[in-house]
C-alpha cells in the first residue's frame, strides 16, 4: 500500500468512525441537559479516534464481516465513550490539571469542576449503556438479525465483549493504572523501570488491548488469537503512552491539541526523565516492531492496520 493511500484510508475511516460515534450521543434535552451537553462536548472534539479504530480492524482481521457492522458500532462508540472519560477527568484540577484537550478548552474549564466530574461519570455509564445496544441487532429488543449466525452465538460474543471492556476499564485495568500514576507523583524515590510499565500496562494499554479484543471476540475469533491480540495490545498500548511521555517533552501544543510540559509540571516522573529521549524513542519502535510482528502471524488481511502501528512509532499527535 502505498503511503497516499494508507492517508486516504485512515482519513476516511476516521470520518466514518465520528459518524457512528456522533449516532449514539444522547440528546441534548431534559433537565439533564448541562452534564449531556459536557459529555458531547468533549467527544465531539475529536481526537484520533484510534481505540475504536483497532477495534474494527481486529474484528474485521478476525474473519468479522462488514455487514455486521450494526452489531460491532454500539461498542465503537462505547470504547470512545469509556477512553474520553478518562480523558475529562484526567485533566480535572485534582488530576493533571489541564486546561487545553483535542484543541479545546478542556471540559471542567468550560462547563466547571462539578459537571467535568459528572460528564466523565456519564460517558462512562452510558458507554455500557451504550454497548448493549448491541443486544437491539440479536433480536432481543425485536432489532434485524440480518447474519447467518444464530442469535445465541451473537449474545455469546457480546456477553464476553462486555466482560473484557469492563474489566480492562476498571480498578485492574485503566483506573487502576491512573491510581498508580496518581500515587507515583508524589514519590520521593526516583520510579523503576518496573514501576512505570506497570502504570503504562494499565493506564494506556489496558483499554487498547481491550479495543484489540473485543474486535475479536465479536468475529468470533478463538483463544489463541485472541491471546496473541492481547499481546500486541500490549506492546501497542506501552509504545503509545511511552511517545505520550516524548511528545509532553518535545511535542508542539497546538498540532496536538493539549498542553506540553504537564508532566513536569506536575512533578511526574515519566519514561523520558527514567531514560532519556533517545533510548524513550528507541523503545517506541522496539514494542512497535513486536506488535507488528504478532500481527504478521495472522492469515487475514493486516497491511492497514500494520501501517497504523508504524505511523504511530512516529506520531506528533
Ligand atoms: C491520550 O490518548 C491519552 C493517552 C492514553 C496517552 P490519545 O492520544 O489517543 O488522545 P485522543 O483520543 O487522540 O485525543
Ligand atoms: C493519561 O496519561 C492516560 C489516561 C488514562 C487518560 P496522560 O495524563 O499522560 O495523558 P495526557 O497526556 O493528559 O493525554
Ligand atoms: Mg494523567
Ligand atoms: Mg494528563
Ligand atoms: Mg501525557
Amino acid at each position: 500500500m502505498e503511503n497516499s493511500e494508507f492517508e486516504t484510508l485512515l482519513e476516511e475511516k476516521t470520518g466514518k468512525l465520528d459518524e457512528i460515534i456522533e449516532r449514539y450521543l444522547p440528546a441534548e434535552e431534559g433537565e439533564q441537559k448541562t452534564v449531556i451537553q459536557a459529555m458531547n462536548y468533549s467527544i465531539r472534539a475529536g481526537g484520533k479516534r484510534l481505540r475504536p479504530m483497532l477495534l474494527w480492524e481486529t474484528f474485521l482481521l478476525c474473519g468479522g464481516r462488514k455487514e455486521d457492522e450494526g452489531f460491532v458500532a454500539p461498542f465503537l462508540a462505547a470504547v470512545e465513550m469509556i477512553h474520553t472519560y478518562s480523558l475529562v477527568h484526567d485533566d480535572l484540577p485534582a488530576m493533571d490539571n489541564d486546561e487545553y484537550r483535542r484543541g479545546r478548552k478542556t471540559t471542567w474549564r468550560v462547563y466547571g469542576e462539578a459537571f467535568g466530574i459528572l460528564a466523565g461519570d456519564g460517558l462512562l455509564n452510558y458507554a455500557f449503556e451504550t454497548a448493549m445496544r448491541t443486544f437491539e441487532y440479536c433480536g432481543c429488543t425485536g432489532g434485524p438479525i440480518t447474519s447467518c449466525y444464530t442469535s445465541r452465538e451473537y449474545l455469546d460474543r457480546a456477553a464476553g465483549a462486555l466482560y473484557v471492556l469492563a474489566k480492562k476499564a476498571g480498578i485492574y485495568g485503566m483506573i487502576g493504572g491512573q491510581t498508580a500514576d496518581i500515587e507515583a507523583e508524589g514519590q520521593k524515590e526516583n520510579v523503576t523501570e518496573e514501576q512505570l510499565l506497570f502504570i503504562h500496562k494499565h493506564k494506556t494499554a489496558a483499554l487498547i488491548q481491550a479495543a484489540m479484543t473485543v474486535g475479536a471476540i465479536l468475529a468470533g475469533a478463538g483463544q489463541e488469537q485472541i491471546e496473541a491480540l492481547e499481546r500486541c495490545g500490549l506492546n501497542i498500548g506501552i509504545a503509545f503512552q511511552i511517545q505520550d511521555d516524548i511528545l509532553d517533552v518535545v511535542g508542539d501544543s497546538k498540532e496536538l491539541g493539549k498542553p506540553i510540559g504537564s508532566d513536569a509540571q506536575n512533578g511526574k516522573q515519566t519514561y523520558v526523565t527514567l531514560k532519556g529521549l533517545k533510548a524513550a524513542g528507541e523503545d517506541v519502535a522496539a514494542l512497535s516492531d513486536e506488535a507488528v510482528r504478532i500481527l504478521k502471524e495472522f492469515d487475514g488481511d493486516h497491511d492497514f492496520l500494520e501501517r497504523l502501528i508504524l505511523k504511530l512509532i512516529h506520531r506528533t499527535k
